[in-house]
């Protein structure tokens, strides 16, 4: 535990949350950027993230970072939408918003609305800005109301000079775990989960596409305000729209004849690894192998750290493991991301 709380120390001291810039945010801002900051490939991904999120039927939702395009599809049918970004003419471009506000959340990071007034707070590629998160993202859980939903989506591309130093010091996984962190440090929000699209083909209109670099990462890390009443309606887990994977809400059955069918993860769709099973004379399996996801940036994966740290397992996750004679699905503990990758055997 105490080394926990050392790390926690390290992350959040001072220097992390420094920027090459330290001039205020509004200088920096003052030019209106009326421009996409993801390739069209990676937007739709974002708008069907924030689709798929979003249940409640007339939402009343913060745009917080906001600019000129709020990403929310014309499925969602909104009561209220809100932007609360710093530059007037990004915000004045949006046709989304019903209330535009013009405020500094690094100077001034109470927000200036009542508390449970959004049932929806989205914050797109900006939580790389922020230098003050434990403040914001208390402020967020402040105004939603319980069960409302904080969506943090961001990419791999950023201002260099605004971008705190931390950010740059941090792989893309550890990033997805920062923002977690962020969220678990409130104590406001139920277990944070993530989503992960990345590696996908560039569109062929794209003014990189002839560099054949991929698709720019879309990232997400989502949790609702504790509190709220139950039962009440599950919010979907977003899937790639351009991998299909197994039908939302499918019966145990079901997914694993998908998984059977697919060697596909059910958590991240990736292709499951062939995996020998090591020779042990205390088990017996009734298979020589195992489907096992290694994708490092799979949710299930990334929310296994959290968990086993709440259940007193320290230091260890657990990847998804399939047994293809039973058809069993579990949970492979791992003490560390390169743990029993020797066992992978090609696949047949
Ligand atoms: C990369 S843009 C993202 C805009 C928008 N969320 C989107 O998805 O396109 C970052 C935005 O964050 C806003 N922003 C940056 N620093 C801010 C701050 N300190 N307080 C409030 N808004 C800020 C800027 O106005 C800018 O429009």
């Amino acid at each position: 535990m105490n080394s926990i709380a050392t790390e926690r120390n390290l992350i959040y001291e001072a220097s992390s949350f420094r920027r090459d810039d330290e001039t205020p945010d509004r200088i920096f801002y003052r030019k209106a950027r009326l421009v996409e900051h993801l390739d069209k490939r990676a937007l739709r991904t974002v708008e069907h993230v924030i689709g798929t999120l979003i249940i409640e039927p007339r939402p009343r939702i913060l745009d917080l970072m906001a600019s000129w395009d709020s990403h929310i599809p014309d499925l969602v049918n909104p009561e209220l939408v809100v932007g609360l970004g710093l530059n007037g003419e990004e915000l004045l471009a949006n046709p989304k918003l019903d209330l535009r506000i013009i405020q500094d959340i690094n100077e001034h990071p109470v927000l200036p609305f009542p508390e449970a007034s959004f049932d929806i707070v989205l914050n797109t590629v900006s939580v790389d800005y922020i230098t003050r998160p434990l403040e914001v993202f208390s402020e967020v859980g402040r105004i939603l109301r319980p069960g409302g939903l904080f969506l943090v989506i961001f990419s791999n591309r950023y201002f260099p000079p605004k971008v705190i130093d931390l950010w740059k010091r941090l792989s893309e996984q550890e990033r997805l775990l920062l923002v977690a962190d962020y969220f678990s440090q409130s104590g406001l929000f139920e277990e944070p989960s993530f989503f992960v699209s990345k590696g996908k083909r560039r569109p062929s209109d794209d003014k990189y596409s002839h560099l054949n670099i991929p698709s720019d990462p879309v990232y997400a890390v989502y949790a609702e305000k504790k509190g709220a009443s139950s039962p009440r309606a599950k919010r979907p887990e977003p899937f790639d729209p351009e991998i299909p994977g197994p039908p939302p809400g499918s019966p145990l059955n079901q997914l694993r004849g998908w998984v059977m069918e697919k060697k596909r993860c059910p958590y991240c769709q990736e292709r499951l690894k062939k995996w020998l099973i090591p020779l042990t004379p205390f088990t017996e399996w009734n298979t020589d192998h195992f489907y096992v996801c290694f994708n490092d940036e799979c949710p299930y994966f990334l929310r296994g750290w959290m968990t086993m740290v709440r259940q007193g397992n320290f230091g260890f996750s657990y990847r998804f493991r399939f047994n293809p004679e039973t058809c069993c699905m579990d949970a492979m503990p791992v003490p560390h991301p390169n743990a029993y990758r020797e066992s992978i055997v090609e696949e047949d």
